[in-house]
């Protein structure tokens, strides 16, 4: 299984959303944010997961339902079949998703979830661990990267396309970031890195369309 999944995985505001619509809609199939999973994890289990019991998580893990709905760029992940809102976007809740990403259970529950729905159709998935934890077996593996600034400089960019309140100033949020990627890299279990297989691009270097177009040379080299 999951030999026609495309994984995209690297650090936050690499543009790993953007590509995966993006790739979906060329692909025909629909992609998974992952991330998006973590970030509900985090809103419903709270500041105070790390010190909640292994009960208590797994009670409030087995309540959310995860699926996908659609193809292509239009491709919804819904949540108790309620489709994904804006209000997971914050950089707060980032953090969140991310401190409740070091728990083993939320590990395990994710990949369980993300695995069971990448059986049931052909996907591009997109994360911090797909190619190396979640799909190692995939037949597409990409990780993006690109220099601190310019990632913060893009959440800055998306936040406002958003219509967000309460915009973070620029260094504040390149710091959140470099917090939050540092958490991610340095946790014991599925820690952010490239899978040895995976192809690296620097998206630093490309536009939008620059970087959509690699990534659909390396799909159609292989086949
Ligand atoms: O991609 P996004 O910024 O929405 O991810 C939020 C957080 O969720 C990440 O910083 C990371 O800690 C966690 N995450 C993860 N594994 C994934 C996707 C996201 O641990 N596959």
């Amino acid at each position: 299984p999951f030999r026609h999944i495309v994984t995209l995985d690297g650090p936050a505001g690499v543009g790993k959303t953007t590509m995966a619509k993006r790739l979906a809609g060329a692909l025909r199939i629909p992609y998974m944010d992952t991330g998006a999973m973590y970030r509900v994890c985090g809103m419903r289990l709270g500041e105070e997961a790390t010190a909640m019991s292994e009960a208590d998580i797994l009670q409030t893990l087995r309540a959310i339902h995860f699926s996908l709905d659609g193809s292509g760029e239009g491709t919804r992940l819904l949540v108790d079949d309620v489709p994904m809102g804006d209000e997971i976007r914050t950089e707060r809740v980032g953090m969140l998703a991310s401190t409740v990403g070091t728990l083993p259970s939320v590990r395990a529950y994710c990949r369980e979830a993300q695995q069971g729905l990448g059986v049931a159709t052909p996907l591009v998935a997109e994360g911090r661990d797909m190619g190396t934890v979640v799909f190692p077996r995939a037949a597409y593996k990409f990780f993006l990267e690109a220099a601190p600034e310019i990632r913060a400089q893009r959440r800055l960019d998306q936040l406002k396309e958003m219509g967000a309140s309460d915009l973070p100033s620029l260094d504040d949020l390149a710091a959140q970031i470099a917090a939050r990627d540092h958490q991610d890299r340095t946790r014991k279990e599925a820690p952010l890195k490239p899978a040895e297989d995976a192809i690296l691009i620097d998206t630093g270097k490309l536009d939008v369309d620059g970087v959509f177009k690699r990534l659909m040379q390396e799909i159609k080299a292989a086949g």
